[in-house]
Order: C-alpha cells, then sequence, then structure tokens
C-alpha cells in the first residue's frame, strides 16, 4: 500500500521507457496534414486489419449490418451466412455501382439494387437481372458483390481491405491476440449506442480516451473522485503494455468511493448492488471469471478500475469490474470524425436495475460530453500552427506509442514490416 502511494505521488512512473518508447516531446503535424492523412489512409486503413465490432450484432442467418468506412471511401455490407460464418462485401451494385443496401442493418437474404432492381443474394451472388437477354453476353458469375476479406477472433469482427491481406489477423494481433483469449464479454448482445460527428481528427479523439491525466481537470463533478484520490491524485495508471502496435493501461479506481452525500439519485441508484461500481449497468453475477482472465488487471491491482484497450489503429475495448464498452473513431477527413461508442448491459431484471440503468445512461451521457468538449477547440489549437510538438507525460503513454506505430505504418513498405 505504502509503495503504491509512493508510485503514485513520486516521480514518473516510466510506463513510457518499459515500453521503449522515447520521452521527448512528440510532433503535432500528424493532426493537422491533409498531406498526413492521405498517408494514413494509403498506408494504415487501407492495410490494417479493422475491428467492425461484435459478431452478436450478426444474432442469426441473414442478419447483416452496413459499416460506413469513410477513409477508405467504402461502405461494407457485413452478412451472417446460412452456415454461420460471416461474409463482408462492397455494399456496391455490380452494375453500375449504386450504393447497394441502404439502411445500417436488418434480416434479409436477398438485396435489391434501387437503380435498375438487380437482385443478390446474401452470399454475394448475383441472382437476378432484369431483362438480362438485352446485355451482350453477360456473365452473372462473375458479377456478384465483390468480396472483402473477414475473419473473427474471439467474437470480434475485422475486414481488410487489402485485395489478398498481405498478413492474416493472427499476425496482426500478434501476442496480444494471444494473451486475450477466452475472455468471457458479457451482454454481449445487447448495448446502448452513441454515435457523434466531430470536428477533429481521429487521433484527438481517440486521445481523449487513452489516459486519465484529464480526470481531475474535466470530470471533478462526476467521475473525478472515482478515479483518482488522495493517495492518487493526478488519476496515474497502474500498468501499461504494449504488443507491436496495440497497448493497454490499467486505470485506478479509488478504492474508497462512495457517492456524496448530495448525489442523491446516485445513491437511491447504486444503494442495490453490492459495489461501489459506477462504470456499469450490468451487475456483478458472473464477472469473476472476467476479473480472474490474466490479461484483464494484469497486476490484479485491488485499485483498478478500468482496462483501456487500444487495438491498432482505430478501435478501443474498455473492460471494467462491471462490463465492458467500445469506442470506434472512424476518420472521415484530416479534422472531421465519426465516433461511435457501445456500452453493453443486460436487460434489467427488476426496478432497481432499470433505475440504476437509467442513471447509468444519462451520467455517461454528462462524461462522454466532458470527455469530447474539448476536442474541437484541440483541432483548432493544432490547426493554428502554435505549437509544432507537444510534451506528453507517463500517463499519456498510449497517445505516444499510437504516434509511433501511426508513423511507423506510413514508413514502412508493406504491412509485414510495419509489423516487424
Ligand atoms: S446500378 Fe444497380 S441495378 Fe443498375
Ligand atoms: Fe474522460
Amino acid at each position: 500500500m505504502n509503495e503504491m502511494v509512493a508510485d503514485f505521488r513520486g516521480p514518473t512512473t516510466n510506463f513510457t521507457a518499459l515500453m521503449d518508447l522515447p520521452t521527448g516531446p512528440v510532433p503535432t503535424e500528424p493532426y493537422r496534414s491533409p498531406a498526413y492523412f492521405e498517408l494514413e489512409r494509403e498506408r494504415i486503413f487501407k492495410r490494417a486489419w479493422l475491428c467492425l465490432g461484435r459478431e452478436e450484432r450478426l444474432e442469426k442467418p441473414g442478419s447483416y449490418f452496413v459499416q460506413p468506412i469513410e477513409v477508405a471511401k467504402a461502405s461494407v455490407l457485413v452478412c451472417r451466412q446460412k452456415d454461420g460464418s460471416i461474409k463482408a462485401f462492397h455494399n456496391v451494385c455490380a452494375h453500375r455501382s449504386n450504393t447497394l443496401v441502404l439502411d445500417t442493418e436488418g434480416t434479409a437474404t436477398r438485396f435489391v439494387c434501387r437503380y435498375h432492381n438487380w437482385t443478390y443474394r446474401n452470399d454475394g451472388a448475383l441472382a437476378g437481372v432484369p431483362d438480362e437477354r438485352n446485355f451482350f453476353g453477360l456473365d452473372k458469375k462473375t458479377c456478384g458483390l465483390k468480396s472483402i476479406a473477414t475473419e473473427t477472433w474471439e467474437g470480434w469482427i475485422f475486414i481488410n481491405l487489402q485485395r489478398e491481406p498481405e498478413v492474416s489477423l493472427a499476425e496482426f494481433l500478434g501476442d496480444f491476440g494471444e494473451q486475450y483469449r477466452g475472455i468471457p464479454y458479457q451482454n454481449a448482445n445487447k448495448s446502448i449506442l452513441y454515435v457523434s460527428h466531430l470536428n477533429a481528427n481521429w487521433k484527438v479523439i481517440a486521445d481523449a480516451f487513452a489516459e486519465t491525466y484529464h480526470i481531475p481537470a474535466i470530470h471533478p463533478e462526476t467521475i473525478g473522485s472515482t478515479f483518482a484520490s488522495k493517495e492518487n491524485p493526478y488519476a496515474r495508471p497502474i500498468s501499461a503494455q504494449g504488443w507491436g502496435p496495440h497497448r493497454s493501461v490499467s486505470t485506478y479506481g479509488n478504492p474508497e468511493y462512495a457517492p456524496p452525500e448530495r448525489a442523491r439519485v446516485e445513491r437511491l441508484a447504486y444503494s442495490s448492488i453490492a459495489t461501489g461500481n459506477v462504470l456499469s449497468a450490468a451487475g456483478l453475477d458472473d464477472m469473476d471469471v472476467f476479473l480472474k482472465h490474466p490479461a484483464i488487471n494484469p497486476t490484479k491491482s485491488q485499485h483498478w478500475a478500468v482496462d483501456v484497450t487500444w487495438l491498432f489503429p482505430h478501435f478501443q475495448l474498455d473492460v471494467s469490474p462491471g462490463g465492458f464498452w467500445t469506442h470506434h473513431f472512424w476518420p472521415v477527413t484530416y479534422n472531421s470524425t465519426r465516433w461511435e461508442a457501445r456500452f453493453h448491459m443486460p436487460d434489467a431484471q427488476d426496478v432497481w436495475q432499470r433505475l440504476q440503468q437509467e442513471h447509468y445512461i444519462a451520467r455517461l451521457g454528462e462524461i462522454l460530453l466532458e470527455d469530447v468538449g474539448n476536442t474541437e477547440r484541440t483541432q483548432q489549437g493544432l490547426e493554428s500552427g502554435a505549437h509544432d510538438t507537444m510534451p506528453l507525460q507517463d500517463g499519456e503513454v498510449m497517445i505516444r506509442h499510437n504516434l509511433h506505430h501511426v508513423q511507423k505504418w506510413i514508413d514502412a513498405e508493406t504491412a509485414r514490416d510495419a509489423l516487424a
């Protein structure tokens, strides 16, 4: 305990050095340069495996969803097949390239293009062409939807926009993929989704969720005393790790946290569960396996609140004692981003749980607004050109690690070189 107190208040925790990163200031150019964004588009987003989320979204054969990937100028149609497997296609008709599916999700075994009624099966095959005889030897077999490489790992769907991916998903995930096997994701089929368009570079938004240094400053009334305490006033993380381009930190939780006297609704909501867990609307049943998993809270600290795991390039997975949530930072232009946050929670079993969930959702909205409230102003500041570099402290190690690997992927001739 004394040692931990000393760590949280003493000299730098040195995770940056442990992760083999230099400690000098980092450049701001990657956040404000249209030319740099073009390199990210070609070298990163068109070469890396991209996590699209949980496969539970595709509940049964015929289930589908459409994922816009603006940075690749693509729309991706992801479909559960008859045999249970998952296939992804460019959501583009093979006739004159109209967008095929216009809604965001649903169930269908056939898709009809609304331009000239060409019809496709959900395995991508072209099934019907009106007035087919008026074409010139049309070979329907070669006019299916263009498929996109898809793999799943631990229930997470990934795609790769290279025609022939240079590396497999297993190679891309490397040791991370091994260590994070067997985590039971509770309530994976139930979530609430927040989507927002923000006028800031995708890394500005991702960075906002990648460190806890900001917590005492921007969340004093919401989670300020959950993630910081007298012992750890600046919310230093407990541990940090990197695996190739992927990274994770375990954040500190104040073990003494209790809602203050004046927070009447919060006190009421949390009186129904046996813990001061204010980070999730899930109960703690069945969470043991989750907490015992060696990859989660790897030092098994009693002061643990959340593991923030950032899968390169654009996906964050957060795991807390009460459940998990995810962030997708989808780049649109060099200074705009579509941010999707999904919070997983079960159906409420009783009125208390419902109250707790409603409280959680309202509170989440508040916290998320605090988190992204600075991002557009930050982007303006970056674009002003006032500063060419920024200093990062040890608690901001994931930001440094990301910039390092973004540059590495840009410099690398091949995806395999980028991972080397
Ligand atoms: S573009 Fe789709 S049917 Fe013509
Ligand atoms: Fe925050």
